[in-house]
Formats: structure tokens, sequence, C-alpha cells
């Protein structure tokens, strides 16, 4: 209940300080797997051409341009995948994420993608 006023709360102060979002190609490889394993079957190869909501695209980015990677990670972390909510690592939430990032058109750097900094993160470039 805690975490889920956090994130409210997170969601209605905003970002406070958007930067770009880190992460390396490695990341995005292993969430690439972590992807096709876990969450294709329903959002699609491509991240938008399945039955559940576009995980990439301008109308996905346009729809989270208002909220942080934190929030997206959270609603990843605790509901999906659907048929097993929080069933998975943190670190293949995470590499996963990477990999949805790639796909939006963010490019990979030397820095790694932390939880820790996924607040100052959006979707928006
Ligand atoms: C069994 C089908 C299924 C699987 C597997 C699945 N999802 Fe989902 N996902 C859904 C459905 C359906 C929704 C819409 C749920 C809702 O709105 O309540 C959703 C919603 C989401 C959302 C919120 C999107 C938005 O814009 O509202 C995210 C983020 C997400 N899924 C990520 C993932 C990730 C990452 C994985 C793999 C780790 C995954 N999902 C696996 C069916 C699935």
């Amino acid at each position: 209940m805690n975490k889920i006023l956090l994130a409210l709360t997170a969601g209605l102060l905003g970002p406070a300080l958007a930067a770009t979002p880190a992460y390396t190609k490695a990341q995005a490889d292993a969430g690439a797997k972590v992807y096709k394993a876990q969450c294709a079957a329903c959002h699609g190869a491509k991240l938008n051409n399945g039955g559940a909501p576009k995980l990439a695209g301008t109308d996905f980015l346009k729809k989270w341009s208002q909220n942080t990677l934190d929030d997206f990670f959270f609603i990843e972390s605790h509901t999906m995948p659907q048929t097993n909510p929080g069933g998975l690592k943190e670190s293949e939430y995470l590499n996963a994420l990477a990999y949805i990032l790639q796909e939006n058109g963010f490019k990979p750097g030397k820095d790694a993608l932390a939880v820790k900094n996924l607040k100052s993160y959006t979707f928006k470039k």
C-alpha cells in the first residue's frame, strides 16, 4: 500500500530532474531475451503489435510522457507478466525496460540503467 501511495505521489509531483535514460547495450540485449520469453506473446514481437497496450512508438511515448520510468517500472514489476505478476527478478524487469528504451530509439551508453535512478528519467526525448 505504501508503495502504491509513493508511486502515485511520484506521478503527481512529476519528474523533478528529467534526464535522458542511461542503459548499456548488454542490458538491452539481455532484456530482449526476457521480452521475447515473457512479454512478446501479449505485447507483440515489435512491442506494438500484440493485443496488450503498446510498449513502443509515438502513441506509447505520448501516453508515458508525463510519467517517470519509476512509474513504468512499478507497473511492470508489480503487475506483469499478467499471468505471473511480480514473478521475474528485479534485474530481468530492469533489462526488459532497457530493451523497451532501445526499441523506442534511446541510445545505449556506458552507464547502466539502475533502479535508484529511475525517478529522474522519463520517456521524453
Ligand atoms: C498474458 C499477457 C501479458 C503478458 C505476458 C505481459 N503483459 Fe503487459 N499487459 C498486458 C495487458 C492485458 C495489459 C493492460 C492491463 C491493464 O490495462 O490493466 C498490460 C499492460 C502493461 C503495461 C502498462 C502499459 C500501459 O501503457 O498502460 C506495461 C508497462 C506492461 N504491460 C509491460 C509488460 C512487460 C515488460 C511484460 C514482460 C515482462 C509484460 N507486460 C507481459 C498483458 C500482458
